[in-house]
């Protein structure tokens, strides 16, 4: 029997940190390897474009840093097909013909589009393309034909959309798609160094690629229990951003004592800082030497590249070639 397809994209914003890792590539990393599911990957780039479309030149490059990235974390070509949206031209097809079938109304309800206009104020996002952003990300899901799709809460109202659009082109054409599962996982909630939610607009996070000096000075800036001003104040580690960090990267029972001992002032956040940092840095040690690689055999990253979108394209263009037929459009 054919494996269960699972499909998820990313926008390529640059380096990835703790949060893109812990929120979505541990989860991908983890479909992978279990073996029951074929798993596609993309560069959401085309989705990148409608927040970015005056400033395309990073974007590239930004491609490039991610899917380092993300061989670097573990995910694996042999087993995992990645790819790059804009290089499978079938999503833009489908694209419009689901555009054709989307009720307006659905979009301009959609609460993260009224959110991300409200948030990036800075950008020009009353056009068409911004709108329509659901409809595409829907085309990239039902293309592959994808049973589920790891998201982070943040895109679940995405996801929901493709299912309605899905349904909407079987009721009209004929049942070509089935209907995708969100797979949402419990991930741990890292904030950025300020404490505010870690992301690279705010300028707070921790990459998967900081190192040495700059790591440590990163952990050393760390927001913690506010109310713990001196070492003999004793602290909440309950509320302490660094304190969720140690669980994820602090030995067994590393963290058990530590919260013991910030409870009763024991500890300092210095202290704790600079074993977190060390405890940060072990963990990424096998990280970076993949991302040292791969930084330094791109032609193999080209390589597989194109292999994915060889991958994906073969599956576009069967399930193009059904659509187009249920359509009565060649
Ligand atoms: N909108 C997603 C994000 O910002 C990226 C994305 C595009 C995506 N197409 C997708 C995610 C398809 C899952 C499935 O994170
Ligand atoms: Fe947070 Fe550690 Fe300071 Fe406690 S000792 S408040 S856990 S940084």
């Amino acid at each position: 029997m054919e494996k269960k397809r699972i499909l998820s994209g990313m926008r390529p914003t640059g380096k990835l940190h703790l949060g893109h890792l812990h929120g979505a590539l541990r989860n991908w990393i983890e479909l992978q390897n279990q073996g029951d599911y074929e798993c596609y990957y993309f560069v959401a780039d085309w989705h990148a474009l409608t927040s970015e479309y005056n400033n395309t030149e990073p974007i590239r490059a930004n491609i490039r840093d991610m899917v380092i990235d993300w061989l670097a974390v573990g995910l694996d070509p042999a087993k995992s097909t990645l790819f790059i949206q804009s290089r499978i031209k079938e999503h833009a097809e489908l694209f419009v013909l689901l555009s054709v079938i989307t009720p307006l109304a659905w979009l301009e309800r959609n609460p993260t589009y009224k959110e991300m206009r409200a948030e990036l104020v800075e950008k020009d996002l009353a056009t068409f393309g911004f709108l329509g952003y659901p409809v595409l990300q829907a085309a990239d899901i039902i293309m592959y034909k994808a049973y589920g799709v790891p998201i982070g809460m943040d895109q679940l109202p995405h996801v929901e959309l493709t299912r309605e659009i899905a349904r909407r082109f079987n009721f009209l054409y004929g049942e070509v798609f089935p209907i995708p599962e969100p797979l949402l996982t419990d991930v741990p909630k890292l904030l950025g160094i300020d404490g505010r939610k870690m992301s690279k607009s705010y300028e707070n996070s921790i990459c998967i690629s900081d190192r040495g000096e700059e790591l440590k000075k990163k952990v050393a800036a760390m927001f913690t229990d506010p109310q713990r001003q001196r070492k003999s104040d004793p602290g909440r580690p309950e509320l302490c951003n660094v304190y969720t960090f140690q669980k994820l990267y602090g030995p067994a029972g590393e963290a058990e004592e530590i919260a013991l001992s910030c409870r009763e002032a024991g500890i300092g956040c210095t202290g704790c800082k600079q074993k977190l940092a060390e405890y940060i840095a072990a963990a990424m040690r096998p990280i970076h030497e993949r991302r040292d690689y791969y930084a330094s055999h791109l032609d193999e990253v080209r390589a597989i590249i194109e292999d994915g979108n060889n991958r994906a394209t073969a599956v576009a263009r069967l399930t193009m070639a059904e659509v187009r037929k249920a359509v009565k459009i060649e």
